[in-house]
């Protein structure tokens, strides 16, 4: 019988599993990130902590924690977590990978979609009754997607999950850059491995799927967009470090690059005002790239399973190496 902090709102069903089993839970019943001092008391006597991807677990927190023995992080992405730090206090720490990846698939091409076509004007144009009839030559043209180039940022689970729906649904040719060679989905795809001076070059979209770490912080600056085209679009459904803002608010303004579908903000749930100002070919949305009922539930579960394992002496399910 242990206690278990959960940080967030989860479903009813995985409390019940985590009592069923003996243990005590508390749950913190508000939106939105716990803040870090609240954090420090809750979980002095925790020896389960189930956290959200954007709440910072680093090393006050591992040292507030005595009796911990398990992070489990709802998210693929562990960026928030001092994960050295937690394993030198002999804390594993574990993710959710695969639950998500096709449904932030589907987000990436939605945003990529929506940018290029520009469907989000489209709605506000409609809902002012700015419609007044179909023209040929109308102010909302996008852009073709068809047979573009699409350039992946990152060819892991969710990089090759995207890349698969612009090869077998939208007919797109592929680059990628990744740091190792993925040779499934170069055969499966015919994705072509490129340096990530040759993607920005050549690709029409481009989509980012790569972790946040200290290589990749600010990957895209103002060099990067300086080397894509004029005419392409953006995408960010990964991390918003990755993207330098201020940057990419001079490419969108400049029209250096031509549009952007952005998930994920540098200084998260803040967005570059410079940002939210943009209208054409500029989609934003909240971090949504998980945000299916299923997926949530099935990241819950995952959560729960690694907890439920750990507690019971057994190793944990998905830890982070
Ligand atoms: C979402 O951003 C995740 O890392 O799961």
């Amino acid at each position: 019988m242990a206690e278990v902090y959960i940080t967030c709102r989860v479903f009813e069903e995985e409390i019940e599993r985590l009592r069923a089993a003996g243990h005590t839970v508390e749950m913190r019943d508000h939106p939105g990130p716990i803040c870090h001092a609240e954090l420090l008391t809750k979980i002095a006597a925790a020896e389960a902590l189930i956290c959200l991807l954007s709440e910072r677990i680093d090393a006050e927190v591992i040292a507030a924690a005595a009796s911990l023995k398990i992070i489990a992080n709802l998210g693929v992405g562990y960026d928030n977590i001092d994960v050295e730090g937690a394993h030198a206090a002999g804390v594993i720490v574990t993710n959710t990978p695969g639950a998500l990846t096709e449904t932030t698939a589907d987000l990436a091409f939605a945003l990529l979609l929506a940018a290029a076509r520009r469907v989000v004007e489209g709605d506000r144009f409609v809902r002012a009754g700015d419609f007044l009839g179909w023209e040929l030559v109308g102010s909302q043209l996008g852009l073709e997607v068809y047979g573009k180039r699409l350039g992946i940022v990152g060819m892991g689970k969710i990089g090759t999950a995207v890349a698969r729906r612009g090869r077998l649904g939208f007919g797109m040719k592929i680059l990628y850059h990744n740091r190792r060679r993925n040779e499934e989905g170069e055969k499966e795809l015919a994705a072509v491995h490129v340096p990530l001076e040759k993607l920005l070059e050549e690709s029409d979209f481009i989509c980012v799927h790569t972790p946040l770490t200290p290589q990749t912080r600010h990957l895209f600056d103002r060099q990067a967009f300086a080397r894509m085209k004029d005419s392409a679009i953006l995408v960010n459904v990964a991390r918003g470090p990755v993207v330098d803002e201020e940057a990419l608010v001079q490419a969108l303004a400049t029209g250096e690059i031509a549009g952007a579908g952005i998930d994920v903000y540098e200084e998260e749930p803040a967005v570059h005002p410079g940002l939210v100002g943009l209208q054409e070919r500029v989609v934003l949305s909240p971090h949504l790239g998980s945000a299916t009922v299923a997926t949530r539930r099935a990241m819950a579960k995952i959560a729960v399973d690694n907890v439920l394992s750990v507690l019971a002496g057994a190793p944990p399910l998905n830890p982070v190496a």
